[in-house]
């Protein structure tokens, strides 16, 4: 089973409110429609979610969010994950609908639930979940980010790789040179900080594929506008990207 996130950056413009990139959302879908395995899709909020939760002041951290803006929030992950799924049914690639209500309760997920998600993509459908703004309890939300959703989803599943398809050729020794890291085994790299992101923009992707490295999982960070790359990478060819090398901690 393969696990990946198409980040926000790809699947929206970042730079233009509420504007999904439709063509290359379908790119991707008639890609993976090369990929013989089974699958499991998570999404991020790019210019939907994240928009409006800057505007509406929302975090990870549990709080008494505004109650309009948390309803504005998750219905606008509902439209962007209403279009990746009308991209993947052209396909053909069987999308079946995930949001994380369903395997969440409070910010722990629910081992049950999560171990059925194998069982759908092992039926040919392809679950598609999401980053999103969720209850939990006391009045309270949060901001869950579908970076956060790859690691229990690969904690609890083990899948036999993780991919995150990006808006950029991979992770970058620096941001001048754009000089690609093409492997990391194990090291924290030290990025630079986005602040656009509430939910921690590339910093946190890098701090959940480090994570699911050390669980000895291969996590690869490939550009989601060239979406052979990703069969690449699934398909072990000479793969263009950074990995994350699966490493377990002695
Ligand atoms: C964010 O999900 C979800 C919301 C803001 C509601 P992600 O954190 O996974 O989104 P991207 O991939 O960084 O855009």
């Amino acid at each position: 089973m393969i696990l990946i996130k198409l980040g926000g950056s790809i699947i929206t413009n970042k730079e233009k409110p509420l504007s999904p990139r439709k063509k290359t959302i379908e790119n991707i879908a008639k890609y993976l429609k090369k990929v013989n395995e089974s699958i499991i899709i998570v999404h991020g909020g790019g210019s939907f979610g994240h928009y409006w939760s800057v505007k509406y002041d929302m975090h990870t951290k549990p709080m008494k969010y505004n109650a309009y803006g948390v309803s504005v929030v998750k219905n606008s992950m509902i439209e962007l994950n209403k279009i990746i799924l009308d991209a993947f049914l052209k396909n053909k690639l069987n999308p079946y609908c995930l949001p994380p209500t369903d395997f969440m309760s409070g910010n722990k997920p629910i081992i049950k639930k999560i171990k059925e998600i194998e069982k759908i993509a092992n039926s040919g459908l392809i679950p598609i979940t999401f980053g999103d703004a969720l209850w939990y309890g006391q009045k309270k939300t949060y901001i869950l980010s579908g970076d956060k959703i790859m690691t229990y989803i690969s904690k609890i599943l083990k899948p036999r790789l993780v991919v995150f398809a990006l808006n950029e050729e991979g992770l970058y020794q620096d941001l001048k040179s754009k000089k690609l890291i093409r492997e990391l085994k194990g090291e924290n790299p030290i990025i630079s900080k986005n602040n656009m992101d509430v939910t921690g923009g590339m910093t946190r992707k890098v701090q959940e594929a480090t994570k699911i490295s050390k669980m000895g999982i291969n996590v690869f960070f490939v550009n989601g506008n060239k979406p052979e790359r990703i069969v690449k990478a699934v398909k072990n060819r000479k793969f263009e990207g950074t990995v994350f090398r699966g490493k377990r901690n002695e």
